[in-house]
């Protein structure tokens, strides 16, 4: 029988659009657990200022590290650059754990409001990196016999949401994904799931309660009364990562939203 190995101390975790909301909690939850971080953020350097400064804490281990990267998910090249830094500056050919959180969702009424650009940026920096980073991530992952990749869905993903159809149906392809690659992974000790929140304040997204009101977001609506926080995101993704029995789930993380 293989053995359990659930440990994330000593491990790399990849967190992309670590300079949002739900990233950058990830980032904490990751680092206090022991693991060294390669983060990536596009426009916003500034979160990533606030975020380096609060993990120096100087309680973290002499083997731990984090390094920062400016990536474009909307670009294969740029992903593609961002695994030879990792291997420049972390040694090893790629990370141990890879959470695809960076997301990009135009809030649009319907499909008349979507353009055919559009639908397609969406589709490349919400499915097409997830795609990519996963398969620049296995091979290092089946050398190590362990490996754990969540992608950051959405409750769009089944059906709801209050955004429009692309961004639907690119969280909904991150569940094909996803469960194509638990089946086909599982034996070489690599777990893929994702996790599908629905109105998590204190994000780009959903910067807070007005943002929703009168939606079918709105909080009024959510059974258990509050947006969710980046942490509890958070702490789904280390459940995750500490679950090896866990794969081939989307886990709904929405309050009691539908
Ligand atoms: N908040 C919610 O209620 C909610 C619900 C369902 C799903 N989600 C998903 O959760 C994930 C994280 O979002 P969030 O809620 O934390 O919102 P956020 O605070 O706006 O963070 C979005 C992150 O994605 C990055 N990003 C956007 N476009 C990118 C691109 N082209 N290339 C690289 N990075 C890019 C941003 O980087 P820069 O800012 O540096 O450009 C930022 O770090 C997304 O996938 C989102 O779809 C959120």
């Amino acid at each position: 029988m293989p053995e359990v190995d659930n440990e994330i101390r000593g491990r790399l975790a990849l967190i992309t659009g670590a300079s949002g909301g739900i990233g950058a909690a990830c980032a904490r939850a990751l680092w206090a657990q022991g693991a060294s971080l390669a983060l990536t953020y596009f426009r916003n350097v500034e979160p990533m200022d606030k975020l380096t400064k609060e993990l120096v804490s100087g309680d973290e281990d002499v083997n731990q590290k984090f390094t920062i990267h400016c990536v474009d998910t909307g670009s294969a090249e740029a992903i593609e650059q961002l695994f030879l830094e990792i291997k420049e500056q972390h040694s090893q050919d790629g990370p141990n754990i890879l959470v695809s959180n960076a997301g990009y969702g135009k809030r649009r009424n319907g499909i008349l409001d979507v353009s055919l650009e559009e639908f397609d940026y969406t589709i490349n920096v919400n499915l097409r990196a997830s795609f990519i980073l996963s398969k620049l991530s296995i091979p290092h992952m089946e050398a190590q016999g362990w490996g754990r990749i969540i992608f950051i869905s959405s409750i769009a993903a089944q059906g709801g949401g209050i955004n429009a159809c692309h961004y639907a149906a690119s969280k909904a392809g991150l569940t094909g994904l996803m469960k194509n690659l638990a089946m086909k992974h599982a034996k070489a000790g690599i777990t893929v799931n994702d996790v599908a929140p629905a109105m998590i304040g204190e994000t780009g997204m959903i910067p807070d309660e007005k943002f929703v009101e009168g939606t079918p977001g709105d909080v009024k609506n959510i059974p258990v009364g509050r947006l969710g926080t980046p942490e509890e995101c958070a702490n789904v993704v280390s459940m995750i990562c500490k679950t090896g029995y866990l794969t081939g789930q989307s886990i709904l993380l929405s309050g009691g939203l539908k």
